[in-house]
């Protein structure tokens, strides 16, 4: 078992890179498959999601060669499965990625569902209802669901709820159906619009990601032969920038989209903070002085992500005043203020909401990440904290985070992952 042991408190300084988005690499290594030849993908995390999510594609017949550290080259030509194997589906969330883009190009596909972070119920009814609309026949029995489709016919799609995976997979299956398919009250989130701009980069016919209708005119194939870098991580990025003001540092923070961040940005000069948006593609966020009480509600893109709702946790368990935080798209995203507490926070969460008595500082102790982006949170806390913080569960971090230890020990965190 691997932990993290971090000795503080430090001030973070000093630069960090952004690695490409997980939550665009996870959708658009599956929408390879809709390609009947070879692309190449540059700016892919190497992290543990993506290497289950290539794994899986191998499985299917998909051939992917690491060209470098972050550059695979996939070659769909020969596709000998549309079963994805239950035992690697059932613990990777984004594996319902395949759905969409197996029943687009082979007409029928199985995956066990979907596993990932305990965030609460997650269900998939607005990926099936998206599916069913398009002409598909779907099943879900003994942990796998299953699709097939003779062909897809475009059509219109309401989605009762706004998601970022529904309005993916929707995209996914329609980039090839006859007609025109058009998903309303969709997501917006960066990661939709890359989606979108790697199938139109391989000929797909995508209009209208990053607003709320999106329509599709079905094409009748897509080629391949081309190069798609995937998109900086938006969620990373805004963990440096909550790494940085929850520190009191001073973090220049580069390769990310500036616009992507505006809501953190504006939350954080509501608190107190600085941030300068040097050139589009880099933030400098730095802070002085213990942060201000705020009131958060996590909302989709361009509302405050759910993804940053631990990170800000921290930073508002030690702001000058009570501050309160409402979930909006989660039931149990509050699993790591218990965590918290033992570090000294007074949080009370209590379904969707948590109260945050601010305190002046955090002291160490063990915990434990009960999620990806918890374990983000119980870092940022352990570098501010006094005293010898362990973080257990890295399995959660490594997911989604490439070499995070690094990165901070770049910013002066005392940091090192210890095998026990
Ligand atoms: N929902 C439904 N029915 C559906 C789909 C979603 O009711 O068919 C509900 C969910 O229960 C939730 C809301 O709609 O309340 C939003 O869910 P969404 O579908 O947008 O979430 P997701 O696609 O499963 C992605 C990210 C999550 C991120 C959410 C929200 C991936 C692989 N995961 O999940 O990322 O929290 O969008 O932005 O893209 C993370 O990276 O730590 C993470 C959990």
């Amino acid at each position: 078992m691997e932990k993290l042991v971090i000795n503080g408190p430090t001030r973070l300084c000093g630069d960090v890179d952004i690695t490409g988005a997980k939550n665009a690499a996870v959708a658009i290594i599956p929408a390879t498959l809709l390609i009947d030849g070879i692309c190449t993908l540059e700016n892919v995390p190497n992290i543990s999601d993506v290497k289950m999510c290539c794994s899986i594609m191998q499985k299917l017949g998909v051939k992917i060669d690491w060209l470098s550290n972050h550059s695979i080259r996939v070659d769909t030509r020969n596709i000998s499965s549309t079963i994805a194997p239950y035992d690697m589906t059932s613990k990777f969330r984004a594996s319902y990625y395949l759905l969409g883009a197996l029943l687009s190009r082979c007409g029928k596909a199985e995956v066990g569902l979907p596993g990932g972070c305990n965030l609460g119920a997650r269900p998939i009814d607005q990926h099936i209802k998206g599916f069913e609309a398009l002409g598909a026949s779907v099943t879900v029995a003994q942990g796998k669901i299953s699709a097939k489709a003779n062909c897809l016919i475009g059509t219109s799609i309401y989605l009762d709820t706004v998601s970022v995976g529904a309005t993916i997979n929707v995209m996914l299956a329609s980039v090839l159906a006859d007609g025109t398919t058009t998903i309303d009250n969709a997501a917006k989130e960066p990661h939709v619009v890359d989606v979108a701009n790697f199938l139109n980069t391989m000929g797909a016919d995508i209009r209208g990601a990053g607003t709320d209708i999106i329509k599709i005119n079905g094409v009748k194939a897509l080629h391949g032969n081309a190069t798609y870098s995937v998109v900086p991580d938006q969620i990373e990025a805004g963990t440096f920038m909550l790494a940085a003001v929850a520190s009191k540092g001073d973090i220049t923070i580069k390769n990310c989209i500036t616009k992507h961040l505006e809501c953190v940005t504006a939350k954080l000069l509501e608190i107190g903070a600085h941030v300068e948006d040097i050139d589009g593609d880099t933030l400098r966020v730095w802070a002085s002085k213990r942060p201000n009480k705020a009131t958060i509600k996590t909302a989709p893109y361009p509302g405050f992500p759910t993804d940053l709702q631990p990170q800000m946790g921290v930073v508002l368990a030690i702001a000058n005043g009570t501050s309160i935080i409402n979930e909006s798209i989660w039931d149990s995203r509050f699993q790591y203020t218990a965590e918290l507490n033992k570090m000294g926070a007074n949080i009370t969460a209590s379904g969707k909401s948590a109260v945050f008595q601010g305190v002046n500082e955090l002291s160490a102790a063990p915990v434990y990440s009960t999620d990806l982006r918890a374990g983000a949170a119980l870092i940022i806390a352990g570098t501010i904290a006094k005293g010898k913080t362990e973080v257990y569960n890295l399995e959660h971090i490594d997911r989604g985070y490439e070499h995070i230890e690094d990165k901070f020990r770049n910013l002066g965190a005392k940091i090192e992952r210890v095998s026990e």
